[in-house]
């Protein structure tokens, strides 16, 4: 093979280097993708530390809500974050709900429209939400609040991550 049929042309050159570039871009975009289709726990904030938020003795069968914080490890730096939960009792069951709406973000409040009493109200667009979360029809969202993961230890409720649950 002669010296000339090695050379690499510009075109080529070009063509190699782009393809290059597209590739990571492409890898860069598809990873994190298939990391949470492979692992729908990460979506649910399945890595999010538990922090201690009330005692059981606190809790009632009427939804209270519960400020906290979280620390949240970015890739530079450590911060803490601002946090709430709406949590009631169930029998032996706590429940812990995020009170963001799920139309479009804005914070929900129980118990708050004389209208509809025992529900989880969101002013920005007269949402609505059964005491268990779940969403009312003909209101605009369309899936229920999401959960916190919860675990009881020593008589104390801890919240984890938030799940996100589809309407049934
Ligand atoms: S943000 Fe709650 S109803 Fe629109």
């Amino acid at each position: 093979m002669s010296e000339k049929e090695h050379k690499v042309s510009r075109r080529q050159f070009l063509s190699y280097a782009l393809m290059g570039v597209g590739g990571f871009m492409a890898a860069a975009t598809v990873s994190p993708m298939v990391r949470f289709a492979l692992d729908p726990a990460l979506d649910a904030g399945g890595d999010t530390e538990f922090v201690n938020v009330a005692t059981v003795d606190e809790l009632t069968e009427e939804p209270q809500r519960f400020d906290f914080k979280v620390e949240v490890e970015d890739a530079w730096y450590t911060s803490e974050q601002s946090r709430t939960a709406w949590i009631y009792k169930e029998g032996d069951k706590v429940i812990a709900l995020s009170p963001v709406c799920t139309h479009l973000g804005c914070t929900v409040n129980w118990d708050t429209n004389e209208d509809h009493p025992n529900q989880f109200f969101c002013p920005c667009h007269l949402g609505r939400f059964e005491k268990s979360g779940q969403n009312v029809a003909n209101t605009p969202p369309t899936r229920p609040l999401d959960l916190y993961d919860t675990k009881l230890e020593d008589g104390n409720v801890l919240l984890g991550g938030t799940i996100q649950r589809r309407t049934v």
